[in-house]
Order: structure tokens, then C-alpha cells, then sequence
């Protein structure tokens, strides 16, 4: 048993007097490689599961009533009824994650028996590493086996990602998928329509590291309406251009004729050539990674947060001072992870040079900035299982 659910079943005595925790769930978080805001259009992407997760001790109720503790201090108790009414807490709130998951299961099989729950989770909160989505993956399958209810990874592809818009973001499958179906040591391609998941080993003698731009990136709270923004203004432009998804565009049109195609000028323009360059630059990042090309990699991942940062706008002054900073400091490649406007990049490096490129990052770009620990804040990426593959 590990040491973490040791340490929580331990825990749950002092949360719920009387009783032992039934089951135990964990689901990880995830830094994306390259693919940034293309899967709710449908696009492949290629993210890794790491090796920071929710963690959930529960044990069933006899009523619908749903108890969650979190071990720390900073995310107060949520306790509610499970009916089919829920209404969402304001925004930002932890308690979302958990009502946004009773709520997709109530509409699917209905309101079903209630859980104590003592959750945990080392996933940096607002950093761009999915914690959210950890959260809600690793609850809703708190919920389900506590009703002996086996979801296979369709159905869950089917509940979560939809079930996460009762937080008010418009995201996609991305998070959900890789906190499922993550595997050690592999990056996962994700095709959507149909569903499919290619395991893709991860060279050796690369390493990833995820640094943070210590802004923070909530994207349940104040940006969530920036964060819809970029979607609407790609589905828009597709509009435009007369086709109903990217998939379409992309079967009938060479990349040279989709970037000839003309939108007008703006949001929707910049979305577009953001989204067909970055389904691009995924294929060839998907075929470096397979030929074991590590400067073909980080090329992309380069040419990615360019695009990121001047045609989509979801990067922030800190994120590009950072990306420099690595860059600078000799890895070959860096970008922005996740939704943007803050949380962490992502930096790609021979493993035998990454050692190095850390000290020069942490003598150039954290000195003076408080709170800041090396040990604790700089995460070597190892692709780790998801919830679905222990
Ligand atoms: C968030 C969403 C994902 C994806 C990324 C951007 O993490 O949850 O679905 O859109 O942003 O790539």
C-alpha cells in the first residue's frame, strides 16, 4: 500500500469519527507537451501524466448526502444533498469540482447513495497542471465505486469533460483523458472523434521539467470568460471558412490552403492560425518524438509558444520572461502548459544537461521572488499511470 493512502485512511478517523474508508481513488495531474487549446476543437494533443495527484479516502453513506474533508487547511469542508438540482458555489470554488461530479453522475444513472470523503492532493493549485480536473476525475470515480459502478474510460470520456462545464469553462477532454489513461513513461497522443489514445514512449535521455511562472492561473474564477473567449473566437472563425469542425477543414484542405484561406483580420483570425498551426505542429512533434528527434521537439514546442503568446494571447509577461530564461539558460526547447495566463512552462533538455539548465533558470529568473524553493517548486516531469491504468 503507499505510503499516501497509509497516511490518509490514517487521517479519515479524525475527519469522520467511527468507521473505516471503504475505497481510495487518486487521479493525476498532467503537463501537456504540445497541443495547447485545439481539443475542444476536436485536434489531437500530446500531454503526460505526472506523478502529482488527488488522492480520495471515502467510505459510502446510507443517505445522499455527500461529506468532503480536504487535509488541508486552505479548502474548508463541503458538505451537501445529492439531488438533481445542484446548483454551482461562486466561482473559484473547490466545492464546484465536487458538485459538478454528483451532478453528471445524477444525470446519467441518477442521484445514488452519498460518500464521506477526505481528499488530498499535491498538484500545484492554479498552475496550469490540471489539478481541477484531477479532482473532478478522481471524485467522480470516488462516487461510482462507492455504488459499485464500473465506468469504462468511454463512458467516463463521455461524463467528465461535459461534466466540468457546470464550473462555467468551456474546456475540452484533454485533462480528463490523460488523468485516466496515462501511462509510465509515455506521452499520450489523443485523438478525438473517434476517442483514441496512442501510448508513446518518451525517449530516453530526455527530460521535462515544469518551472512555474508563480502568476497564477485560475481558470475557474476570473478567467474563465478570457479562457471561453478563445474558444468561441475558433469556433467562429471555422465558420467562416464554411466548415463545421477542424477534423473537416484538415481532411479536405492541405495545410498550405487553410493558411491561404482568408478570415479578417482579429480574435477570430488569430485563433484560426493559432489552431491549424498547432495541429501542425503536434504531428511533427508526435513523429520527432517517435524518431527520438529532441531538436525537431522543442522546435515545435518553440514555434508553439510563439503562437501561444501572439496569435491566441494566453500567455502573460511572466510566462515569456520565463520561457526566456530557460531558453537562455541552454534548453533547447520551452512553452507555456495548460490554459495560460500564467501557470507553468514547460522546458525540454538532454537529461544530461537538465541539472544545469536548473541552476542557471534559478540564478536567473527566481532570485528575489519570495515563497520560491527549488526542491518544491521545480518539477521533474516522469510520466506517471493514470487512474485507470494501476
Ligand atoms: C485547460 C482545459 C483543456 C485544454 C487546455 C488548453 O487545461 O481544461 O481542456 O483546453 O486548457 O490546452
Amino acid at each position: 500500500m503507499s505510503t499516501h493512502r497509509r497516511y490518509l485512511e490514517v487521517q479519515f478517523h479524525t475527519y469522520f469519527p467511527g468507521g473505516e474508508p471503504e475505497g481510495y481513488v487518486e487521479a493525476p495531474g498532467r503537463v501537456n507537451l504540445i497541443g495547447e487549446h485545439i481539443d475542444y476543437h476536436g485536434l489531437p494533443v500530446l500531454p503526460v501524466a505526472i506523478n502529482k495527484k488527488i488522492r480520495i479516502a471515502f467510505r459510502t453513506r446510507t443517505d445522499s448526502r455527500i461529506c468532503v474533508r480536504n487535509d488541508s487547511n486552505r479548502f474548508e469542508p463541503r458538505d451537501f444533498d445529492w439531488t438533481t438540482e445542484l446548483t454551482s458555489l461562486a466561482p473559484g470554488d473547490w466545492g464546484n469540482y465536487l458538485l459538478a461530479a454528483a451532478n453528471a453522475i445524477g444525470a446519467r444513472c441518477g442521484v445514488l447513495q452519498g460518500i464521506d470523503a477526505l481528499v488530498m492532493g499535491d498538484i500545484p493549485v492554479a498552475g496550469g497542471l490540471s489539478s481541477s480536473s484531477a479532482l473532478i476525475t478522481a471524485f467522480t470515480l470516488a462516487l461510482l465505486r462507492a455504488n459499485r459502478i464500473h465506468a469504462s474510460f468511454e463512458v467516463l470520456m463521455e461524463i467528465l469533460p461535459e461534466g466540468e462545464q457546470f464550473v462555467g469553462t468551456r474546456g475540452g477532454g484533454m485533462d480528463h483523458a490523460a488523468a485516466l489513461a496515462g501511462r509510465r513513461g509515455c506521452a499520450l497522443e489523443i485523438s478525438w472523434n473517434p476517442l483514441q489514445i496512442r501510448h508513446i514512449q518518451i525517449p530516453e535521455g530526455w527530460s521535462f521539467l515544469a518551472a512555474p511562472s508563480l502568476k497564477a492561473a485560475e481558470k475557474s474564477a476570473a478567467l474563465r470568460e478570457k479562457y471561453n473567449s478563445r474558444r468561441t473566437a475558433g469556433e467562429r472563425a471555422l465558420a467562416k471558412v464554411g466548415f463545421p469542425s477542424y477534423a473537416e477543414l484538415f481532411a479536405k484542405h492541405t495545410a498550405k490552403e487553410i493558411v491561404r484561406m482568408t478570415i479578417p483580420d482579429g480574435a477570430e483570425r488569430r485563433s484560426f492560425t493559432h489552431v491549424v498551426g498547432e495541429a501542425n505542429r503536434v504531428r511533427t512533434a508526435v513523429d520527432a518524438m517517435e524518431k527520438n528527434n529532441l531538436h525537431a521537439f522543442a522546435n515545435a514546442m518553440n514555434e508553439s509558444h510563439a503562437s501561444l503568446r501572439d496569435n491566441l494571447q494566453v500567455s502573460c509577461p511572466e510566462m515569456d520572461h520565463l520561457v526566456e530564461c530557460a531558453r537562455r539558460a541552454g534548453a533547447p526547447g520551452a512553452r507555456l502548459t495548460g490554459a495560460g495566463f500564467g501557470g507553468h512552462a514547460v522546458i525540454l533538455a538532454n537529461s544530461e544537461d537538465m541539472p544545469y539548465i536548473r541552476q542557471r533558470l534559478i540564478g536567473s529568473f527566481y532570485p528575489g521572488k519570495k515563497n520560491f524553493d527549488p526542491d518544491l517548486h521545480l518539477l521533474d516531469v516522469k510520466a506517471d499511470n493514470g487512474a485507470l491504468e494501476d
